[in-house]
């Protein structure tokens, strides 16, 4: 398809490669991320995920391979014409634009796939209307072929993770993927291809080495990791451009690094985000929102912030609130700011359609909707029935859209939660051809569905921060690679059902992967009704969440903890009050974070990838480096296997000790979720509050594990962007094994601990 390689040159840090009938671009950026950019569509190279000019001065190599030449003895690269060379990577480059990429001690980590495609599978024409007749799907996948697309080896071993929201096990090798951000109501299964976000990275880990992959392609794309054969896979698009970036390093937690460095880290949050949060579709006046507030602090269930859903809009009008039912929103939130409980309103991007109406008639006049190809508004419908969607991917739009928030700001209102963003639709999907903008140039509703969700994060952030100077706590339900810069997200429409409490653990292990690292799920299930039992368990996962929030739907059974009765009640309680104690960790971690793009809720995998045993581990993560989760996720369950990788580890709650490596039972009655600290562990600890600063300038308590490690702890004003210019301590603690615990000062910007208190749950063995 693109022929000989007949030339090649460089420039700067781009090297063109002239092939016979197509030239491609590599880019270097850095010694561990090379772009390579084929200009299908367009001839302009740009990112709607990466921001910022991400290349590093670099000192490579590209020049003529000698025949067949070889490097370290390790593989010969008979036919490769040219070599590029870096500090970390060596990539060859071949004829017909086959790239194969080796780490520089010559172990190859990514092929280009040379042979015939061969499906494993394909359906035959005549049995398919044979098939439809009792209303079964047909798949036709095995039809892989795309206008945009690579193909690449698959080895024995290799295991693929990452991709966002998927559904299905944490290792998505032999699963087909699309990437078209999609509203479903159902419950999500194993078998669905796409959800509510987009985010085209995936690493590769193989038995021997690691690298990442970002398709940089907005279009409607599709992943098969191996499904269609064993012996390859592939990514490809509908239209733009071959625009993806290979990414090095030496370990997984070096590929998210490098991930989060081009795309970007989710910033340092605000403490209070942290803390839990109220909320369901169906709370609808005043009366039941201040019931809901004085029963969470009735029931001694600490909480920072009640979410409001559409039903506090008039005829969900966003920037409206329904006077009615609502004697005075600015009292309320005020009320409610004395509790020590913060606002969070949702803010839907479809404007309904209707005279008079400040916020239509405004971007009707400047011309801020998505529009048909013959230059009319264009209309869909959304909850306030006829709407009209705003053109995000507009710097103009997003100004605007900023701005509007002053509306919530002067009430009052701490934070913003982004819904049906991918956008949704009640009257069939918006045609690929409805004409949106991306940034300065037209473009198509296939090109900018994928980043609608992202642009409106976009203009929420920004508009926020402008307004209150506090660090923007944006909710999103739809993402493209890089919204973790804006917004955190939750996981959608998920169902009370224990399938998808399951799904929880490699949802969120994978989105944190892909970037999103605050993120959560709604706690007991959005959809149908919850039980006592798995609202308990659901529980115990969710309190590790960073978005740690209870919601659910009109029309199923409200969940509120005190609705199942004084077990649940109290085990509900534990695990909240378990968090709050937590807190300075979570915060430690979201630092860590924004520093390393390292995501709190982690999979086994990312820091033990040698170990064969947590590749496909789908119900045990941790949280940092120092806390094993390993949660009961399926009814009358009261005890499971759990796997410990190497190492010492303690039981958080028994104090028992364990070597690592092995698998063993843990008894785990419905009040306990098996938790486990690794030897060495300093865990910051918070005095006991139903808010964050409900004490203020709280005591730090350290729970110092036995075994040797070393923790930085950080602490700021938990608010607004001071830290940025300093205000913030630092402080080492180092965990010996003499039994003390040395504490260091690393930086010193913001006020001291009045106290911090030791506690030692085991006694150091000397
Ligand atoms: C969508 C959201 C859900 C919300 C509902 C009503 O279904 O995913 O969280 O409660 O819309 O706004």
């Amino acid at each position: 398809m693109f022929g000989k390689l007949s030339d090649y040159s460089q420039d700067g840090q781009i090297v063109t490669l002239c092939y016979e009938k197509q030239s491609v671009y590599l880019h270097v950026l850095t010694d561990e991320i090379i772009n390579i950019f084929v200009a299908y569509a367009t001839k302009d190279h740009r990112s709607k995920a990466i921001e910022g000019d991400k290349e590093q001065k670099v000192a490579f190599t590209v020049e003529k391979a000698a025949k067949s030449s070889t490097f370290h003895a390790k593989r010969t690269t008979d036919g490769c014409e040219v070599m590029l060379t870096t500090s970390a990577l060596i990539c060859c480059i071949y004829d017909d634009f086959k790239l194969d990429f080796y780490d520089r001690d010559g172990n190859l980590l990514c092929a280009d796939y040379r042979g015939k495609r061969i499906p494993r599978f394909t359906l035959q024409e005549s049995f398919i209307e044979f098939i439809k007749k009792e209303g079964h799907d047909v798949d036709l996948s095995g039809s892989t072929d795309y206008p945009v697309q690579c193909v690449k080896v698959l080895d024995k071993g290799d295991c693929i993770y990452g991709l966002g929201d998927k559904t299905g096990p944490l290792n998505k090798r032999s699963y087909e993927y699309e990437n078209w951000n999609s509203d479903i109501p159902d419950p999500h299964e194993d078998s669905f291809k796409s959800l509510y976000k987009s985010i085209p990275f995936f690493i590769t880990l193989k038995e021997k080495g690691v690298y990442g992959i970002f398709y940089d392609n907005t279009f409607k794309s599709y992943f098969n990791f191996g499904k269609e054969n064993d012996g390859y896979y592939s990514f490809g698009s509908d239209s733009g451009n071959l625009d993806y970036y290979f990414i090095g390093g030496d370990s997984m937690p070096k590929i998210v690094e490098n991930y989060t460095y081009l795309t970007g880290r989710a910033p340092l949050p605000q403490k209070w985000t942290l803390g839990y949060h109220q909320s369901r579709w169906g709370y609808d006046s005043e009366e039941t929102f201040r019931d809901i507030a004085g029963r969470l602090r009735d029931n001694r269930i600490p909480c920072d912030a009640i979410h409001f859903d559409i039903d506090y809009m008039e005829q969900y009008k966003v920037f409206t609130w329904n006077r009615e039912r609502f004697d005075n929103p600015k009292t309320l939130i005020a009320d409610f700011k004395k509790q020590g409980i913060k606002t969070v309103t949702i803010v839907d991007p479809g404007v309904k359609v209707e005279k008079g109406y400040s916020v239509y008639e405004e971007g009707l006049e400047n011309d801020y909707y998505a529009k048909t190809p013959t230059g009319d508004t264009y209309v869909n419908a959304v909850w306030p029935g006829d709407a009209v969607y705003p053109d995000f991917g507009s710097p103009a739009v997003r100004t605007w859209w900023g701005s509007l928030f002053s509306f919530y700001t002067e009430l009052g209102v701490a934070g913003i939660w982004n819904d049906m963003n991918e956008p949704a639709s009640f009257n069939g999907p918006l045609p690929d051809d409805i004409v949106f903008t991306d940034e300065d140039r037209s473009s198509t509703h296939a090109e900018m569905h994928n980043v609608y969700g992202h642009n409106m994060a976009k203009a929420t952030y920004e508009g926020w921060k402008n307004l209150t100077g506090k660090r923007p706590f944006v909710i999103t339900r739809a993402c493209y690679g890089g919204s973790q810069k804006y917004a955190v997200a939750w996981t959608g429409d998920n169902q009370s059902l224990w399938s998808h409490l399951r799904m929880a653990i490699p949802q969120q292990c994978n989105l944190g992967l892909s970037g999103m690292a605050y993120i959560g799920t709604d706690i007991g299930g959005f959809g149908a009704d919850t039980t006592p039992e798995l609202l308990a368990r659901w529980v115990q996962v969710g309190c590790f969440s960073p978005l740690f929030r209870n919601h659910c739907a009109k029309g199923s059974m409200n969940q509120e903890p005190w609705l199942f009765g004084e077990e649940v009640l109290s085990i509900y309680r534990k695990y909240v009050k378990l968090r709050y104690s937590l807190l300075p960790y979570f915060y430690d971690l979201c630092r860590v974070c924004e520093q390393t793009g390292l995501p709190v809720i982690r999979p086994l995998v990312l820091h033990y990838e040698n170990d064969i045993n947590v590749r496909n581990l789908n119900d045990e993560f941790l949280v940092g480096e120092s806390l094993l989760v390993a949660p009961v996720v399926d009814q009358g369950v009261t005890k499971r296997l759990v796997y410990l990788p190497e190492g010492i580890w303690y039981d958080y709650w028994t104090h028992e000790k364990y070597e690592g490596g092995q698998y063993y039972p843990a008894d785990a009655p419905l009040s306990v979720c098996p938790l486990y600290v690794k030897a060495g562990a300093v865990l910051p600890k918070a005095p006991d509050q139903m808010y964050v600063d409900e004490i203020v300038n709280p005591k730090l308590i350290l729970e110092v594990w036995p075994g040797i490690g070393s923790y930085v702890h950080y602490r700021d004003n938990g608010e607004d962007f001071a830290y940025r210019n300093g205000a913030y301590n630092e402080y080492l603690f180092e965990n010996r094994d003499d039994g003390n615990l040395i504490i260091k000062k690393l930086h010193e910007g913001y006020e001291d601990y009045p106290k911090i208190t030791l506690c030692r749950p085991v006694s150091q063995d000397i």
